[in-house]
């Protein structure tokens, strides 16, 4: 394990908290609670390994169709872990950043994102992207009416368009693009995941629930990314 190239961005799709709690005859709600308890000890694990930015799919635009209660109960750990994180970023030097349309959450929650955000700015130890509320091609369109209206306004004219300024506009602004995608409880879909910034990641696939995740797993993604050999469209 002292030999692995540590990859410098890591994004999870934390998937199957649902059936996780189903096989233990639990509500749903419960799987989201200890697929919290592995974020929080993913985030510690990520920071000891090295890797310098760990993104993870909280909650997608398309979750809102999901019950009343359901949603409900995931509103009460997004609040609880607003504050909670504060803690674990001081613990950890781990800086804190929220990717998705926020405006949409309670606005107790919204000011919870924000002063965790600026609390933790200063942190250099790993960058901890939480998607909220995200959704890539919701963030394409909202990037790209950003665009427009500058180009409205004259702030950019349609010949400087480059993929760099394509980037700037996104939510993920000035974070390297991720080098390992992991989605965890054996479903291979991307389900509205960083569509962009994805184009050349490795992806590693496990059928372990996102509540059963830990180390182990991580550190087995990451020995079966330091076998693949990455090409990026040239000839080896
Ligand atoms: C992932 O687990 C967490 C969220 C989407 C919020 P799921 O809730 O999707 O769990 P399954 O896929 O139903 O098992
Ligand atoms: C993707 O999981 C979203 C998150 C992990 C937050 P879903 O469980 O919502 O995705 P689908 O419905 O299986 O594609
Ligand atoms: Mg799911």
């Amino acid at each position: 394990m002292d030999d692995l190239r540590i990859p410098a961005h890591v994004a999870i799709i934390m998937d199957g908290n649902g059936r996780w709690a189903k096989k233990r005859n639990l509500p749903r709600k419960m799987g989201h609670v200890e697929g919290c308890k592995v974020v929080e000890q993913t985030v510690e694990d990520a920071a000891r390994l090295g890797i310098q930015y760990l993104t993870v799919y909280a909650f997608s635009t398309e979750n809102w169709k999901r019950s009343k209660d359901e949603i409900s109960a995931l509103m009460q750990l997004f609040r609880y872990y607003t504050k909670r994180l504060l803690k674990i970023a001081a613990e950890n030097n781990v800086r804190v950043r929220m990717i998705g349309e926020r405006s949409r959450f309670p606005e107790d929650i919204v000011k919870g994102i924000n002063a965790l955000e600026s609390t933790t700015r200063g942190n250099t130890r790993m960058t901890f992207v939480i998607a909220v509320n995200y959704g890539s091609r919701d963030e394409i369109r909202r990037g790209m009416s950003r665009m427009m209206a500058d180009c409205r306004d004259g702030r950019v004219s349609p010949e400087e368009v480059t993929e760099e300024l394509i980037s700037s506009y996104l939510d993920t602004a000035g974070i390297p693009d991720p080098d390992l995608l992991i989605r965890t409880s054996g479903e291979e879909r991307l389900s509205n995941f960083l569509l962009w910034q994805l184009a050349y990641s490795e992806f590693y696939f496990s059928d372990v629930l996102w509540p059963d995740f830990s180390k182990e797993e991580l550190v087995k993604a990451i020995e079966v990314y330091n076998k693949r050999e990455r090409r990026f469209g040239d000839a080896k």
